[in-house]
């Protein structure tokens, strides 16, 4: 029957949620190494962090050549403890942002982060604090696409980014504060295909173009898909690669030299990875409606909420029970609001998946989870950060202990008059 399962990453389910409890992110190393190794004709992969910034992870990104992106002084705190630096070329670490708060600046001045700047403001903040820095701009094309208009990163209502034609003032403010501009980089949305990134690389030669011989960097950003329904196709990586190469090839041969071309995804290398192990606590009918309630909410994974996403959903028999029918399913989660759940579409519209037929106690698995998963999880309700666990051939490792409600509260603290 279809969206059964009785293992992740070759171990019984029930074993897993029985050593580490639900509910639980699973990472397969080996799916995260051979995404890494599709993308290989890119010479630069960057790793956007933010889609799953846990340090394993990102020291396993390292152990396979992936250099990072950081989007906040967090981010560059754990790329620097998993034993990444800021020097070379490329670059372990890039700093992409809209604004530089101060905990930010100061990372970026002692430790000498290249930026990616996407607000003018910066440049000359920038060179105030750190004259000589490499800078690349993030320019905004004036056009964008995205999966969720939240994820939409171009054209005029995006806050992201540097409008196009602003390019010049750029570079004379680049000029001025003292900074080294030496790229461009566009990502123009999340979840973008391949047919329209033909748009994209022109406007990136344009740009280039404009920007003389001073560059020697482009960065195609992020946004490659992955197939969340089983229906969809994946990218063909080689076709998205040889628009980019294209692309490249045709600004060398304007900037006379050699160009790098560097690219930036956070899903594509992740997503398919983690299985989010939950486990049914109570199957109920509510006005003809079939609800599976299971012990993660989207305090745990909130793509679904906060998007309308889609992921995949098997259920395992915790007895390993033979299962008959299937039936529309509604599956939600613990919170305290009717927009915790999983089977929705954008706009909070609550829908149904054909799931086997499950009772309570039984394990529910929310596919593809490893990207916006564990690093977009909150602690709303007071729940604890669930655990994170890497299977690799040696075994399961914890890569992050489940919270406890010690660690939650540590930072509150009750005034002597109230206590
Ligand atoms: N580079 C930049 C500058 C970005 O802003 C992003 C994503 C990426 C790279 C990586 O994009 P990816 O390859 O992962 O699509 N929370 C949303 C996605 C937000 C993406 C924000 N920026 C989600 O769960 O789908």
């Amino acid at each position: 029957m279809k969206n059964l399962v009785t293992h992740i990453g070759a171990r019984p389910v029930e074993q897993l949620a029985k050593e580490f409890g639900t509910p639980t992110f699973i990472y397969e190393k080996a799916v995260i190494e051979k995404r890494i190794a599709e993308l290989k004709a890119f010479e630069v992969i960057r790793f956007a962090q933010k889609a799953c910034s846990n340090l394993a992870i990102l020291a396993l990104m390292r152990k396979n050549g992936v250099v990072v992106d950081a989007v906040s002084a967090g981010e560059i705190y754990r790329a620097l403890k998993v034993g990444y630096t800021a020097e070379g070329h490329p670059p372990g670490i890039v700093f992409t942002a809209d604004l530089f708060d101060n905990d930010a600046l100061e990372l970026i001045v002692r430790h000498k982060v290249p930026v990616n700047v996407g607000s003018m403001d910066m440049i000359t903040q920038l060179g105030k604090v750190y004259p000589g820095a490499e800078v690349t701009l993030r320019i905004n094309p004036g056009f964008g696409h995205g999966h969720s208009r939240k994820v939409n990163t171009g054209g005029s209502y995006s806050k992201h980014g540097i409008w196009h034609s602003d390019l010049e003032e750029c570079l004379r403010l680049g000029n001025e504060a003292g900074v080294n501009i030496q790229g461009l980089h566009m990502h123009i949305g999340s979840g973008s295909d391949y047919h329209h990134l033909s748009t994209v690389c022109d406007a990136m030669v344009k740009a280039a173009k404009r920007m003389g011989p001073q560059l020697k960097v482009i960065s195609a950003g992020g946004g490659l898909p992955i197939p969340y329904r089983k229906e969809q196709a994946r990218i063909d990586i080689a076709a998205y690669y040889s628009l980019w190469d294209k692309a490249r090839k045709a600004i060398e041969r304007d900037a006379g030299h050699p160009v790098a071309l560097e690219v930036e995804p956070g899903r594509y290398l992740v997503a398919e990875s983690c299985s989010l192990l939950t486990q049914i606590r109570s199957v109920k009918s509510s006005g003809g409606n079939r609800f599976y309630l299971v012990d993660a909410g989207f305090d745990t994974l909130i793509r679904p909420a906060m998007y309308g996403a889609y992921h995949e959903i098997s259920i395992c028999p915790a007895d390993g029970r033979t299962v008959g029918n299937a039936f529309d399913t509604i599956v939600a989660g613990p919170l305290c609001e009717s927009g915790d759940v999983f089977t929705q579409e954008e706009g909070g519209v609550v829908t149904t998946r054909k799931l086997p037929e499950a009772v309570a106690g039984d394990y529910l698995i929310l596919h593809d989870a490893g990207a916006y998963g564990a690093s977009m999880s909150s602690n709303y309700n007071t729940r604890k950060l669930a655990a994170e666990v890497l299977i690799q051939e040696s075994g399961a490792d914890v890569i992050r202990e489940r919270q406890t409600f010690d660690a939650i509260l540590q930072f509150e603290r009750v005034p002597k008059n109230l206590a």
